[in-house]
């Protein structure tokens, strides 16, 4: 019954057209903690996320049953699979990185995209456009993620898979969002991801928002890191954004981009007046890394 109510709150934050920017109440933004505690578990060496060792973290989700967890933290970034059976999900976790590496990264002038890869991807249309480091970093995990996630259907009864992930985890997140309900029909997807860059161009932001059911993308204070790519290099978000003010009130920001001041993309119209100390959090408490 909690977990029903849990999904109701949920689906109640998903922006419509002609929604205005609302504040979540306290009962929704709580929703939210049991993912951010996963998506900050995903900093955590494979060897403690296996065991569920990993200390408070692992501790915020008790019940959490591992299925298989990779990486090795620098080629691969570390990422986790398993069941959670009090909010009845899998969840899929991928882990972030380096604030100052990826914002470097991120406003390179030689920003290179490319389009889905069509086996990972089959039928994705040509228009879409990727940041290719993303796409090459979903890529290294894909085939694992998706035998986790079905051993967690076949294993556990899974009907709902939760994704989560952190600053270039929430980048993968969103690719494995596009990519796994392409392989498996037999779940429904939530993904809900935490100082997210921008992915990739308009039409992909367009596919997320009309396939990607009951995505969230959480934005902390004066992160800069959700501004960029910059958007005249053609990088676009998708809808889904909920952002945290100074006052620590946790607007839901309707469309893409949405550039009202309570929204990230008003509130940090430049990366100079960024602080790269807000991508790490505090999201409700809870500071990304392991
Ligand atoms: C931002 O949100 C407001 C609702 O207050 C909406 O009217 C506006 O269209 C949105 N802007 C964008 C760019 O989506």
């Amino acid at each position: 019954m909690a977990a029903f109510l849990g999904l109701l709150a949920f689906a109640a934050l998903l922006p419509t057209a002609r929604q205005s920017i609302t504040a979540l109440s306290t009962t929704a933004i709580e929703t939210f903690k049991p993912y951010t505690h996963y998506a900050s578990t995903a900093y955590c060496q494979p060897s403690m996320t296996l065991k569920w060792t990993c200390g408070a973290n692992c501790q915020a989700n008790p019940s959490f049953v591992p299925i298989a967890s990779g990486g090795d933290g620098d080629d691969i970034q570390f990422w986790y699979v398993g069941w959670d059976p009090s909010l009845e999900t899998a969840i899929v976790a991928h882990q972030g990185t380096d604030t100052s590496e990826l914002l470097a990264d991120l406003t390179d002038v030689d920003i290179i995209t490319e389009n889905l890869d069509s086996t990972l991807f089959p039928g994705i249309s040509s228009s879409i456009e990727v940041h290719s480091g993303f796409a090459d970093e979903q890529a290294k995990t894909a085939s694992s993620i998706l035998a986790a996630v079905e051993i967690a259907i076949s294993e556990h009864g899974a009907e709902k898979v939760t994704i989560v992930g952190h600053s270039l985890g929430a980048a993968i997140a969103l690719l494995d969002a596009v990519y796994l309900p392409l392989h498996v029909n037999s779940a429904s997807f939530q993904t809900v991801v935490y100082g997210l860059p921008r992915v990739g161009n308009q039409a992909f932001a367009d596919y997320v928002d009309a396939h990607v059911t009951s995505f969230t993308r959480i934005n902390n204070k004066e992160d800069p890191i959700p501004i960029v790519p910059g958007r005249f290099l053609g990088f676009h978000h998708p809808s889904g954004e909920v952002h945290i003010t100074d006052a620590n009130v946790w607007e839901a920001c309707p469309g893409q981009d949405n550039t009202s001041d309570l929204c990230i993309v008003g509130d940090v119209p430049n990366i100079f007046d960024g602080d790269e100390s807000d991508h790490d959090g505090p999201y409700d408490g809870v500071e990304m890394g392991c």
